[in-house]
């Protein structure tokens, strides 16, 4: 597909297990988009404050902890690869320990802060790729609330526990369905419930449950609505 004539976002949000990443990243690469997966901003933090060992409940050390993170996020291939202090920890963020961190570190409002500011200097710099597909939670509520074309992905909870599950499956993780059934009620429960920036379908987003949908089928109706919400020539 060709770009469209200016600079796009196309916000993405919804819980763990909707299909959004896979989507996100498919949409992306069709338009010719760059591609940010915030959750991978929120899973360095929780990454590093396991690393230093230090609380991630704690405010005032996330803070300094934080102010002296060097973030890089580079895009590679269909995703992006997510370096802190120059390391390549993209594949370090996926494991459940790190999974449960980025929740408890994304209830601090000097995390959330810092990382705003990063996200929205993102958002900005698309250049030549002409737009942006950003996934997270609050992408269509607070961090890009102007975004040309907002989406809000669900799935029941049995077929999100079974992608969960297959997606760790396939990294080699020894994982357990109850185990991940749990995990996934726990991140539910403190991604919606928190005080800051909870999970919630922005007003004028456009729902789409992909329980019984492929990714193809996400996608193309996906494109379907940009094109027409957005009205854009190509
Ligand atoms: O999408 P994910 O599972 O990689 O996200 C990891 C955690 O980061 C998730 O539990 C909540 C948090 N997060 C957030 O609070 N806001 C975002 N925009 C993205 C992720």
């Amino acid at each position: 597909m060709g770009v469209f004539s200016r600079n796009i976002i196309i916000a993405i949000d919804g819980p763990a297990g909707s299909g959004k990443s896979s989507a996100a990243r498919l949409l992306a690469k069709t338009l010719g988009y760059l591609y940010l997966d915030t959750g991978a901003l929120y899973r360095a933090v929780g990454w590093k404050a396991l690393k230093e060992g230090v609380s991630v409940q704690d405010e005032e050390v996330l803070a300094k902890l934080c102010s002296r993170l060097k973030l890089t996020v580079r895009p590679a291939g269909d995703g992006m690869k997510i370096y802190v202090d120059g390391r390549d920890i993209t594949g370090a963020i996926r494991t459940p320990d790190v999974s449960r961190a980025a929740a408890a570190v994304a209830v601090v409002a000097a995390v959330r802060h810092r990382l705003l500011g990063i996200q929205r200097r993102m958002g900005k710099k698309t250049g030549a790729h002409g737009g942006i597909v950003v996934e997270g939670r609050d992408i269509g509520t607070v961090v890009f609330p102007e975004a040309t074309v907002k989406f809000f992905l669900n799935a029941s909870p049995e077929v999100r526990v079974k992608r969960r599950y297959q997606e760790l499956r396939q990294q080699g993780m020894p994982v357990d369905l109850t185990v991940t059934r749990q995990e996934i009620d726990t991140r539910d429960l403190k991604d919606s419930s928190r005080e800051i920036a909870p999970l919630k379908v922005a007003e004028d987003a456009i729902r789409i449950d992909s329980t019984g949908l492929t990714l193809d089928g996400v996608v193309s109706t996906m494109l379907e609505t940009i094109q027409q919400k957005a009205g854009l020539k190509r």
